[in-house]
Parts: structure tokens; sequence; C-alpha cells
């Protein structure tokens, strides 16, 4: 029997939380500002799903817990950054982050976007300084598969696509291409990069690892568009129905809620069908499977 999804949620996000407190520069160190605002956009909030998925993909390929706090705090310092930038003005405008002012808001919006190029050095500092593989090989195509992950062929060029779509008409092809990049390429580098942690995945199980990334990649953002449109400001901690107001391309805006929450249904199968060839010690990455799809914030 694996321990309760709520009981190992709650310790894997108490490691991180205790590990990024660690890895990021404390406040008292010059410059204090900016230490200060990396620390307010990082710690103290957020689901922490990519690092769950990191830890849950690295219980399957046996990998070391040490190893993967370090890759998940790399993906988490990325997501992060991501989420300070597209508050921005010149992106999603928001004022409101995980329950918080936005990074911008509570301090200016050069100290916002130095913050969140600093975090993403410091992922990548990570992923250098400490032993993470079995080989430096390994090592440098996890190093590698986040930059692609993050770049613009990953999630930054999602984000492009994303605002040079704002009143327009998106095919479901051309929304799903935005989605995979903007949310899936960084939520499939958390588990890759969890399961290359550990040695006892065979090529073809890490392909299979990856087509399950992929799925729920999709269906994490399918999710938050839907729940954009149906939850509380107060629920989500970020401001609902922007994305209305601001005339974006959503699965709401094509599909509705009801299709939209049907396709995450569709897509948690293909997940699950991803994982078939596993065995029980992928039960986990299932259940945070199902809470990707069921989550209310
Ligand atoms: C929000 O991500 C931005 C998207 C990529 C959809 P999360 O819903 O994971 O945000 P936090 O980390 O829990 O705040
Ligand atoms: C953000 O998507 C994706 C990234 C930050 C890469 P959204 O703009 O939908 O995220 P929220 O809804 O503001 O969290
Ligand atoms: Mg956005
Ligand atoms: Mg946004
Ligand atoms: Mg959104």
């Amino acid at each position: 029997m694996i321990a309760d999804f709520q009981d190992w949620a709650r310790s894997r996000q108490v490691c991180i939380e205790t590990s990024l407190q660690t890895l990021l520069p404390t406040a008292n160190i010059a410059p204090e500002r900016l230490h200060e605002a990396m620390r307010y956009a990082v710690l103290g909030g957020g689901k922490r799903v990519r690092p769950l998925l990191a830890f849950a993909a690295g219980e399957l390929s046996g990998a070391s817990e040490e190893r993967v706090t370090i890759v998940a705090a790399a993906v988490e310092l990325i997501h992060a950054y991501s989420l300070v930038h597209d508050d921005l003005p010149c992106m999603d405008d928001d004022v409101l982050r995980r329950g918080k002012p936005t990074c911008h808001v509570e301090y200016d919006e050069a100290t916002a976007l130095l913050v969140g190029d600093s975090l993403q050095s410091l992922a990548f500092q990570l992923l250098a300084e400490y032993r993470l593989a079995d080989t430096p090989q390994v090592q440098l195509e996890m190093i590698k598969r986040l930059a692609q992950a993050a770049g613009s062929r990953g999630m930054s060029g999602g984000q492009a696509i994303d605002l040079a779509n704002v009143g327009k008409t998106l095919s479901l092809p051309e929304l799903e291409f935005m989605h995979i990049h903007k949310t899936g390429a960084l939520i499939r580098a958390a588990v890759m990069l969890g399961a290359r942690c550990g040695s006892s995945l065979n090529e073809a199980q890490l392909e299979s690892l990856d087509h399950f990334a992929k799925h729920i990649g999709l269906a994490f953002q399918v999710v938050d568009d839907v729940l954009d449109a149906e939850a509380t400001t107060a629920t989500l901690g970020k401001t609902a129905g922007k994305d209305a107001e601001h005339n974006k391309p959503t699965y709401v805006s094509i599909l509705g809620t009801s299709r939209a929450r049907e396709l995450a249904e569709e897509l948690r199968r293909d997940a699950y069908q991803a994982l078939e060839g596993f065995d029980a010690t992928a039960e986990r990455l299932r259940q945070v499977t199902d809470f990707i799809i069921q989550r209310e914030f």
C-alpha cells in the first residue's frame, strides 16, 4: 500500500519549500531588494504540481530524493519566473498571484523583470552544480531538455503565440499547439527530469513516460482555462475571468466549459493508457494526474 496521496503531497510540498528556502539567496545579501523579490515570487505559495510530478516520476525510476529535490526546485524556479513575467502589464497585466499582489505590483516592473531573469539563471546553476544522474552525459541531456522546454520552442515560444493571438479565434490544432508549448513543455520536462535522476527505466519506458507527460501537460492548461471561467478569484488566488476579459483564445472560448472538461477527461484516459506498461509504482503518477484534472484551483 502506498501512503495516502494527501499525506504524500504535503510531505513533498514541505520538502520542496524547505529546499527552495535554502537554495534561494537570502534577502540580506546584496542586491537585497532583488533577492527579497525573488523569495517573494517563489516561496509560500503555489500547488507545486511540477515538483510533485518530478517526485512521482523519480519514485518510478528509483531516483534518490536528494537528486529529485534539486530537479524539482529547478523546474519550480523556471515556473515561478514564467508567472512573474506572465503577470507583467506587457503580458497578462495581472495584479494577484497565489493570493498576493503580483511581483511587479509589490515591487516594480524592472524588479519583476530581473526576478524572472535571475530565477531562470538560478535554475540552470542548480542543474550544473549538483550531481543529478548516474553519468555526466545523462545530466547534460537533462540540462538540455530543460533549456529546450523553457525556450522559444517550448514555454516562452508558447507565451509568444498566446500574446500574438489575443482577440483571434484559433482552430483546435492551433490552440493545442499553443498550450503544448506554453504549459505542456515544462510539465513534460518536470516528469522526464525526475525520471532521469534514477536509472531503472529503459528507453521504451522513458518513451511511455514522455507520452504520459504530454497528455497531462495539455490537460493541465485545459483545466486552467476552465477554472479561469468557472472558479472565483478567492479560490484561485489569481483574478478569475481574465481570459474572457482579455479576449484570449482558450479551450473555453472555443469549446465551452463542458466540452473542455470532457476533453480533460479524455486526456486523463490517454495519460493512464500511457502508463499501462508500468506496475503499481506508477500509482503515484496516476494520483497526481487525478489531482491535475480534479483540482479546484
Ligand atoms: C499556472 O500554473 C500557470 C499555468 C501554466 C497554467 P499553476 O496552476 O501550476 O500555478 P501555481 O504554481 O499553483 O501557482
Ligand atoms: C500561463 O498561462 C503560462 C505560463 C506562465 C507559461 P496563463 O496566463 O493562463 O496562466 P495564469 O492563468 O495567468 O496562471
Ligand atoms: Mg498568460
Ligand atoms: Mg496569465
Ligand atoms: Mg490561465
